[in-house]
């Protein structure tokens, strides 16, 4: 149980929430009012003026409806949000908890114990929407982001088909489907989830679909991430370094030619009419280690065989998972950039990074330091706080899915891959290490 009691609102807050929530209501309308005010948002004399309000118990939200003056559209508030958010959130509240009063210790410092826990302030976290409907909606939501989101049984129930979990809005739940948006860029500074969330989809995908999914992970930063799945049934190729990447792209444009043909030779347009259940993940990290192959001839021919497999691979059942700590335009493959309308973007170093991933700035301005939290952009944008997956997690669930006579007792890395062409496709063979 919590209390909430704005600053000003002094002890008198002790006595409930309604207190709280009814100077909050007054405060924030007349903030709006005033911020608008103070960022120009109003025409020779005439201002916004509020003319409803709802207080959305369930939701936590307080709906204010305002008329805008001629001459004013949606926009000019939206380019505001960061004002009009940091506006409401000017304050810290005092958060009393409770369950802090039974951890008390019956020693000379109880009254110390007892100030602390009145004095506990919390920054407020208010998050803002706005839309237009004849008047300016901004709902002003009491919570904002969730600082964390962990991945366990209950998320997973939540996702089905092809979908994975993006994460959570301040106020709604938000997933990505591969049979929708078929290819997905990832882009982030350093330790900021860009692996985690990989791992994140390859176990939702293994688990809900083990029969009819299959993946070809190419992690560039020493394949010690992807090791884990190496054994599942349903991973062909973990490709770790240059060779073993041009290996399994080029085992792939094989086979999506040799598709390409028999689709075309039987009159099917795409894999949805072919009826075929298999999708075949490419998931590629450290996408800008392709950039960096030495050799010229070696780094082209990579770089447009994931352009290829971007370009044609969607109709055919291929999927593309490309995630970089460097988004510069030349790190992207061109087909790449084209063909994929779905990105997920942790914090980035700077504006033109930004500009690659989103088509705008803005992925600079995350906070900072805090992990998970990114823009999910489609043909909307939401800000996410993405779900954090324990290895401890993935190890239980991929466990029925492990192909045991790859595994030997012991070791962490109990067996040996080699990659074996068969009938135009190659095989990844485990032998005990
Ligand atoms: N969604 C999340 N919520 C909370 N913590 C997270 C989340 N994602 C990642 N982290 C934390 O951040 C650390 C780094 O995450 P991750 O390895 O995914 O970063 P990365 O973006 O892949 O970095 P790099 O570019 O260096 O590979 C994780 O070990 C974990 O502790
Ligand atoms: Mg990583």
């Amino acid at each position: 149980m919590l209390f909430e009691i704005l600053t000003t609102g002094s002890m008198l807050g002790v006595l409930g929430t309604s207190y709280y929530y009814k100077t909050n209501l007054n405060n924030d309308a007349d903030k709006i009012l005033k911020i608008a005010e103070n960022c120009g948002l109003y025409k020779k004399d005439e201002k916004i003026r509020l003319y409803r309000r709802n207080f959305n118990k369930e939701k936590k939200f307080t709906e204010y409806a305002f008329k805008i003056p001629l001459g004013l559209e949606l926009k000019d508030f939206q380019d505001k949000y960061g004002k009009f958010k940091d506006g409401l959130n000017n304050r810290s509240v005092r958060r009393i908890i409770l369950k802090d009063f039974k951890n008390l210790k019956l020693d000379r410092t109880l009254p110390m114990q007892i100030q602390a826990i009145l004095n506990n302030r919390v920054r407020q976290n208010k998050e803002i929407e706005m839309e237009y409907d004849g008047m300016l909606i901004m709902r002003v939501y009491d919570e904002g982001m969730p600082a964390e989101m962990h991945y366990d049984d209950e998320l997973l129930k939540k996702v089905k088909g092809w979908e994975v979990p993006i994460g959570v809005t301040f106020k709604e739940f938000v997933i990505h489907d591969f049979e929708g948006l078929q290819m997905l860029v990832i882009a982030g500074m350093t330790r900021y989830g860009k692996t985690v969330f990989l791992k994140n989809a390859i176990t939702t995908l293994i688990n809900n679909q083990p029969e009819n999914v299959k993946f070809t992970l190419i992690d560039l930063k020493g394949g010690l991430a992807f090791s884990r799945f190496m054994a599942c049934k349903q991973v062909n190729t973990v490709a770790k370094n240059c060779p073993e990447t041009l290996a399994a792209l080029e085992a792939i444009h094989r086979e999506l030619l040799a598709r390409q043909e028999h689709f075309l030779a039987n009159g099917w347009e795409d894999i949805g009419e072919a009826g075929w259940k298999e999708r075949h993940f490419v998931v590629i990290d450290e996408g800008a280690e392709i950039a960096g192959f030495e050799d010229r001839e070696e780094r082209l021919r990579a770089t447009h065989l994931i352009g290829e497999i971007a370009r044609i691979g969607a109709g055919l059942g291929y999927r593309l998972i490309f995630a970089t700590q460097y988004p510069t335009a030349d790190v992207f493959p061109r087909q790449v950039k084209a063909n994929t309308s779905a990105a997920l973007c942790f914090k980035l170093k700077n504006s033109t990074q930004s500009l690659v991933v989103l088509d705008r700035a803005g992925a600079e301005d995350l906070p900072v330091g805090l992990k998970g939290r990114a823009i999910y952009q489609t043909d909307r944008e939401q800000l996410v706080q993405t779900p954090f997956i324990k290895n401890s997690f993935i190890d239980i669930k991929i466990k029925p899915h492990i192909n045991f006579r790859a595994r030997s007792e012991g070791t962490s890395a109990p067996f040996k891959a080699t990659k074996e062409e068969e009938g135009g496709s190659y095989i990844t063979k485990f032998e005990k290490a």
